[in-house]
């Protein structure tokens, strides 16, 4: 037996660390360091890896099957997951508690269960209060095969046994395993019954899904300590104050990161929303100041989006900048940009900018829209209507191309959009129908043809 050695592994991040610290080094959280024994459990792991002895073969013989995708039967869902759950797959879901994960799984399994063994473990609730929201999801008559368990072996067992196609573990940070004497949702726990799924998975097992809580207070082991281990990172994530739910890719080793899935949360259970971008933009019924819409890529799709503004007199020595959505540090970028090439001055204002609907913007393509409704709330002029606007701001006043850009301005015209501003390298030899294009190089030519549209 080997002598039991011991990490460090912090809750949040899933860093290791020699010796024990206040602070983790990875990702300077404090007091989220927890001991971990290698040696611990290394029997089971090395009992079950001794399957058959490996094969060495050449690259270019092995064929390379074309996946035989399992659709979760929510097209929203399946667009996340890049096509549908891969066989010997593992997908963790994770999420904040009561924004909706077990409510999606549970939809998602009546569906497959139609046609394939499906397998519910729930170590959180009981089977009553499962039935309860099968009830209310309208799914009562569902073909799902239920275990209320929170032994990993017992799990492990019935999967064995009854050779479901899919299984949902509801949570990770539940279950146990006998081989520890760690607690359950230690550590150890959580990377020692996710590290045997996983396993179980690759050997011809069941697509595995592991839903992980985040918890702010670290009481549990997060999520993150599972990334590396699994094919599949999903995030559930929603505004508390909105009924959207957002699913994205944050790491898929069968499709594209960043892809976006999107639901609303109804009384009935989440509906699939297949048209977001009319989520995304709030409907004036006049033009108003501050306002300017855009086409962000979330993944591969095309998303229009609201931008505002809000410019007003600063009654502070320090004139506040407050962006909701979009990056704080991008915002005062900008502003410097537009006091310098356009000769724009908010020196004496404070600045709020928003993205519509709780939706947020990583990428700089954003930035000519996020000035253009800044100028708009400053000089109290709402832009043109049926405008949209992209492209990056750079610290130059150059206006530069921003990637897809025509599929950008495809989603524009088909959401009825009749002018777009756009960077000039952007603009494509085949102008997409109904959209007027206006192409610009400069910042000040923005700015320019803002004052001369409107
Ligand atoms: P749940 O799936 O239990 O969340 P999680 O598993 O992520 O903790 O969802 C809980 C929330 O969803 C709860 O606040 C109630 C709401 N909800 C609805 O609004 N409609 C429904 O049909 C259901 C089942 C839940
Ligand atoms: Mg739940």
């Amino acid at each position: 037996m080997a002598r039991a050695k011991s990490v460090f592994v912090c809750r949040e991040c899933g860093g290791e660390s020699p010796r024990w610290q206040g602070q983790c080094p990875h990702c300077q959280a404090w007091n989220t360091l927890a001991e971990f024994r290698t040696g611990e459990g290394k029997g089971s792991a090395q009992r079950s890896s001794l399957t058959s002895p490996s094969l060495v073969q050449p690259l270019h013989q092995v064929k390379a099957e074309s996946l035989q995708r399992l659709s979760s039967g929510l097209p929203e869902f399946d667009r996340v997951l890049g096509g549908g759950f891969v066989p010997g797959g593992v997908v963790l879901l994770g999420g904040d508690p009561g924004i909706g994960k077990s409510t999606l799984l549970l939809q998602s399994l009546a569906q497959v269960g139609k046609q394939h063994g499906v397998l519910y473990v729930t170590g959180e609730e009981s089977p009553e209060q499962v039935a309860e929201r099968a009830r209310r999801l309208q799914l009562s008559g569902a073909a799902v095969d239920l275990l209320a368990e929170t032994r990993l072996q017992a799990v492990e067992a019935v999967i064995r046994e009854r050779q479901p196609q899919l299984v949902v573990i509801d949570s990770i940070q539940t279950l146990y395993s006998d081989a520890l004497e760690a607690a359950p949702g230690s550590v150890s726990q959580v990377r020692d019954c996710a590290a045997q799924l996983t396993r179980l998975a690759k050997s011809g097992g069941p697509v595995m899904i592991l839903v992980g809580h985040v918890t702010k207070e670290g009481t549990l082991a997060g999520p993150r300590i599972l990334e590396h281990m699994v094919d599949t990172v999903l995030y559930f994530e929603g505004d508390g104050s909105s009924s959207y739910r957002l699913i994205r890719a944050i790491k898929n080793r069968f499709g594209a990161v960043n892809e976006l899935g999107v639901f609303g949360m109804t009384e009935t259970g989440l509906r699939e929303v297949s048209n977001p971008s009319a989520l995304f933009m709030s409907r004036h019924a006049q033009p108003v100041s501050g306002s300017c819409a855009t086409v962000t890529l979330e993944g591969t799709r095309p998303l229009a989006v609201e931008i505002q503004a809000l410019l007003d007199e600063s009654r502070m020595g320090i004139p506040r900048r407050l962006t909701v959505g979009l990056e704080q540090n991008r915002l005062a970028l900008l502003l410097a940009v537009l006091h310098r090439h356009a000769g724009v001055s908010c020196g004496d204002q404070d600045v709020f900018v928003n993205a519509v609907a709780g939706v947020r913007i990583g990428e700089p393509a954003a930035d000519l829209a996020i000035l253009l409704a800044i100028v708009s709330s400053l000089r109290n002029r709402p832009l043109p209507p049926g405008w949209v606007v992209f492209g990056e701001v750079g610290l130059a006043g150059e206006v530069r191309p921003v990637q897809r850009g025509l599929e950008r301005l495809r989603e524009a015209a088909k959401l009825g959009f009749a002018v777009a501003l756009i960077p000039r390298a952007n603009a494509p030899r085949q102008i997409p129908d109904g959209i007027r294009l206006i192409t610009v190089e400069r910042v000040e030519e923005a700015v320019q043809a803002f004052r001369d549209g409107s």
